[in-house]
């Protein structure tokens, strides 16, 4: 079985193949190629890489045919870095783990984790001044990075932890990308001297505290860190302080940028659209008023949940992989084993065929009687499957507290004459320089 079956994606040039036409406007390119066909071959470089386009054949690939399936080239590169954790392992691990820790994302375990959130959130709105300039990006970065953290460390032992974390995950998430796609002989030039002295600092310090968590008898306590530690398999087994870890390591890098980045850029749509704002301002007053947000609140904002929902479809995760175990059929199209597969969320979500006018920015897109008539496999921001996000709903719970809290006691504006935020290629399609003046509403 070859790929020569399967049709190239044009602009392909010799030695190079589809990089030059990627390179230049990778999320535009990702977002046009479903006009080319439903399955594509892509070089990079020499590298023949197949992408799927359409909402059927990306469910083949993360639903149908899943077990043909493993995590391909993309996270061998990044498990130096980050471990084995749920992202990155495969088979029976991947399993296993997965029991163990789904249960920590159940709706009891959120409950919890509401009140950290809602205490991080009080904190940031509280560090705000009338008429302050808020660079909203990496505000929302800086915070995604603090609750995260601060619901997976107790706050007893976890301080230093934290502190770390606020310091080398920047610097980490940074190059993280360009680090995983540059060949292995690079790996010793100079530029990467932050990015592994922060790596290093930043595994040394969990290690740190996973040996203080595990020695303060984590039996009974609600971080993430002491759950991991107490879980046990059907055999009565536990994860290893390296499994721990890892999974930790998993969840910062997993759990942050996608968070800030879904903050952020509603945020940036809200301040364009003041009738949505004031939809939201009503509801918000009407569930929560001043109180915390806590889960069970969330059903009753579901203007917010549309917001958050629009913009994970606009700017969402740009691209998963996949190499294949075995030979496999998808979109009638027959790939050979040890093939590495491509994916877009964000392209499939910019699909003109299942998204009218698809970018434009319309929280109306989520409303219920749309959503019904709406196949689900049209709709993968958490991806699907077996190795779907465990975090999502964490996530658009930490975003609604977060909106909520702001939006109540702020109004944010882009600083006049300031460029709007243009999308920049990361694991999302994150935002660019966001300045906006804030500033205090009514009596505040
Ligand atoms: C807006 C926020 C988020 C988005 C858009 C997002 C998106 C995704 C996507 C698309 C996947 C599937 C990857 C694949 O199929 O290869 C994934 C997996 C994962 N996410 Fe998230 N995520 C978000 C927040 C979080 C948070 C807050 C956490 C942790 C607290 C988290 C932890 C994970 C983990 C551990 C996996 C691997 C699951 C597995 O393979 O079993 N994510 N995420």
């Amino acid at each position: 079985m070859s790929l020569e079956a399967i049709p190239r994606a044009k602009g392909r040039v010799p030695g190079l193949g589809h990089v030059p036409r990627l390179v230049r406007a990778p999320l535009r390119v990702l977002s046009s190629l479903h006009a080319e066909g439903p399955v594509l071959r892509l070089d990079i470089g020499t590298m023949p890489v197949v992408m799927v386009t359409s909402a059927e054949t990306v469910g083949e690939v993360l639903v149908k045919k899943a077990r043909s399936f493993r995590k391909g080239r993309l996270f061998e590169r990044v498990r130096p870095l980050v471990g084995n954790g749920l992202a990155n392992s495969d088979g029976s691990q991947h399993m296993r783990n997965r029991r163990l820790i789904q249960p920590m994302f159940y709706k009891e375990r959120l409950e919890g984790y509401a009140d950290v959130m809602n205490e991080r959130a009080r904190a940031l709105a509280d560090s705000w001044r009338d008429g302050q300039v808020v660079d909203v990006d990496r505000a929302m970065g800086a915070h995604a990075i603090e609750t995260l953290a601060a619901t997976l460390f107790s706050t007893d032992i976890g301080a230093p932890a934290v502190r770390a974390v606020q310091e080398d995950l920047p610097v980490i998430l940074n190059s993280m990308l360009l680090r995983a796609l540059a060949p292995k002989a690079l790996d010793r030039l100079p530029v990467w001297r932050a990015f592994d002295r922060s790596a290093a600092r930043m595994r040394s310090v969990i290690d740190d505290v996973i040996t203080a968590t595990r020695a303060s008898d984590p039996e009974g306590r609600t971080d993430l860190l002491s759950l991991l530690l107490s879980a046990r398999d059907d055999t009565g087994a536990g994860l290893t302080d390296e499994e721990v870890r890892d999974e930790l390591t998993t969840m910062l890098f997993a759990g942050t940028e996608t968070t800030a980045s879904a903050l952020a850029w509603a945020l940036h749509h809200l301040s364009r659209l003041p009738d949505v704002e004031a939809a939201l301002l009503a509801e918000i007053d009407e569930s929560t008023g001043d109180g915390p947000v806590t889960l069970a609140d969330v059903p009753r904002l579901p203007g917010i949940t549309r917001v958050l929902d629009e913009v994970i479809r606009l700017h969402g995760v740009v691209s998963l992989m996949r190499r294949t175990n075995e030979a496999v059929t998808i979109g009638g199209y027959d790939i050979p084993a040890e093939t590495e597969v491509l994916l877009s969320p964000y392209a499939l979500h910019r699909h003109p065929g299942l998204y009218p006018d698809p970018d434009r920015f319309d929280p109306d897109r989520w409303l219920p009687e749309r959503v019904a008539a709406r196949p689900r496999e049209h709709v993968v921001p958490f991806g699907a499957g077996n190795r779907k996000c465990i975090g999502d709903r964490f996530s658009w719970l930490e975003a609604t507290i977060t909106l909520a809290t702001i939006l109540r006691r702020w109004q944010l504006r882009p600083v006049p004459g300031s460029k709007p935020p243009r999308e920049a290629t990361a694991a999302m399609a994150h935002p660019t320089r966001m300045p906006m003046v804030v500033r205090r509403r009514g009596d505040g």
